[in-house]
């Protein structure tokens, strides 16, 4: 690299693609000024961490789990089999497995003072913020959990995050409805127990048509892990406080709930509803040409061909329709995807469904309320924290994140008391 302020030259190493911003801070022109930086707001081309978790190619659509591909993971495994292969980095044995299985199932249950002030919420509390405030209180349940360095402790709050989300999840849905929490049922798998919290009233047994547990289930999987994007980066830039995971997690679905991140789908069906028709949809499409409109649901920052998790998604659409009948706006939906894909103005740019294109029209399917979509995703989500938060506590390689800035304010202003400021 040559400074083109000294006309110095400097040998900077390039390792995996990536040159070492403390080498880039060598480069400097006197002593007394500090080593050049690298301007990078949202992260857009800074690597923060070597990592084992996740890899994706957005040109060619490729999305794998510690090397697994999404579409053999969705297809052949469940949600628990996939939060163990991300948490532990391989996948189970049979005894492995059914040791994880039985761990996760019995601690679905939450202290009775988690469920005391989780009623204290108002009746109109958004259930995000209501996991948020639930999943960064079990830190004080679990004070050991501040012991982030005895991998029995680390491997214990891991189990019962993954284990108590769908509990805190559920409630926060029941309180919104005014409806009595329902306990978990250790005798149903992950996701039934799941449908049963959110769903069951006075029978003695709640049974989920087989074919929507195992869309549910391939949601979760689909959204368990996405490398480091913004709530996985929170939760690691939180966790390198050394704080405990909880409050680490807390601070991943903080940054969930913004609408840049999880709350695209809920725009889709807004956008779907707004449409009301397939006749109306050259119209639309001419808006969003003209900008007066964004087709949501379509574009993605890393996937530039096809986003692997919507075509996975597209299919488990049709095996949830058959079950609850098919939702209206899966025909606009449908037809607006055809007409898009084929218009130059998208194709041009690069614009095919992402993720959460169909995700919303299914989440209706299973009467969820709009606000409990991001809630999904948490739950979803929550292996890839943990297993990125494990990755982080045991790298050598990180210290707290502490990012730099370029100030741009007033310096060595001399301060004036109010008691003379104040004087007319
Ligand atoms: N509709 C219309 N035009 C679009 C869209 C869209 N959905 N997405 C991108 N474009 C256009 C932009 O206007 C821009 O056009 P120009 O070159 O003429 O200015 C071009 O395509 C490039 O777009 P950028 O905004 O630079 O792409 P970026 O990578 O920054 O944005 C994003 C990606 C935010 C996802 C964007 O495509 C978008 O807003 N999509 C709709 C919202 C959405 O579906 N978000 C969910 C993402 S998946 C997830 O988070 C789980």
């Amino acid at each position: 690299m040559r400074d083109n302020r000294t006309g110095q030259e400097y040998d900077v190493p390039i390792v995996d693609g990536t040159i070492k911003a403390a080498d880039v801070g060598k480069i400097r022109t006197d002593e007394e000024n500090p080593g050049l930086a690298v301007y990078d707001p949202g992260f857009v081309n800074t690597a923060s961490c070597r990592s084992s978790v996740t890899y994706i190619d957005g040109e060619k659509g490729i999305l794998e789990y510690r090397g697994y591909p999404i579409e053999q993971l969705a297809e052949h495994s469940n949600f628990l089999e996939v939060a163990y292969l991300l948490v532990h980095g391989h996948l189970p044995s049979k005894a492995e497995y059914d040791a994880w299985e039985h761990e996760i199932t019995y601690h679905t249950f939450v202290h009775e003072n988690v469920k005391g002030f989780m009623e204290g919420f108002r009746y109109d509390a958004h259930p995000m913020g209501i996991l948020m405030a639930s999943v960064g209180a079990l830190s004080t349940f679990y004070p050991e959990s501040r012991n982030i360095s005895d991998a029995d402790n680390r491997h214990m709050q891991i189990v019962r995050m993954i284990a108590k989300m769908p509990t805190l999840g559920a409630w926060a849905f029941r309180n919104a409805q005014g409806k009595p929490y329902v306990y978990p049922d250790n005798e149903l798998s992950y996701t039934e127990n799941f449908l049963a919290m959110l769903f069951k009233m006075s029978e003695k047994k709640f049974e989920a048509d087989e074919r929507l547990v195992k869309a549910l289930d391939v949601l979760f999987i689909l959204h368990a892990d996405h490398e480091q994007n913004c709530s996985t980066n929170a939760v690691r830039s939180v966790g390198s406080s050394q704080v405990d995971p909880y409050s680490a997690v807390a601070a991943g679905i903080g940054a969930l709930y913004g609408p840049l991140h999880g709350g695209a789908n809920e725009a889709v069906l807004r956008m779907l509803r707004r449409i009301g028709s397939k006749e109306n949809i050259p119209a639309f499409i001419e808006g969003v040409k003209n900008g007066n409109e964004r087709l949501m649901g379509f574009g993605h920052r890393v996937y530039k061909n096809f986003d692997p998790r919507a075509t996975i998604i597209k299919k488990a659409c049709d095996d949830v329709f058959e079950v609850t009948g098919v939702n209206p706006l899966l025909e606009i939906a449908k037809e607006l995807e055809k007409i898009a894909l084929e218009d130059e103005y998208f194709v041009k740019r690069k614009l095919y469904p992402n993720v959460d294109f169909y995700s919303g029209l299914i989440y209706e399917a299973f009467q969820f309320p709009p606000e409990m979509f991001t809630v999904l995703f948490a739950i979803g989500r929550t292996p890839g924290w943990l297993a990125q938060w494990l990755e982080l506590v045991q790298d050598k390689e990180q210290k707290i994140a502490r990012p730099k800035q370029i100030y741009t304010g007033d310096r060595g202003l001399d301060f004036v008391p109010a008691a003379e400021r104040w004087k007319q």
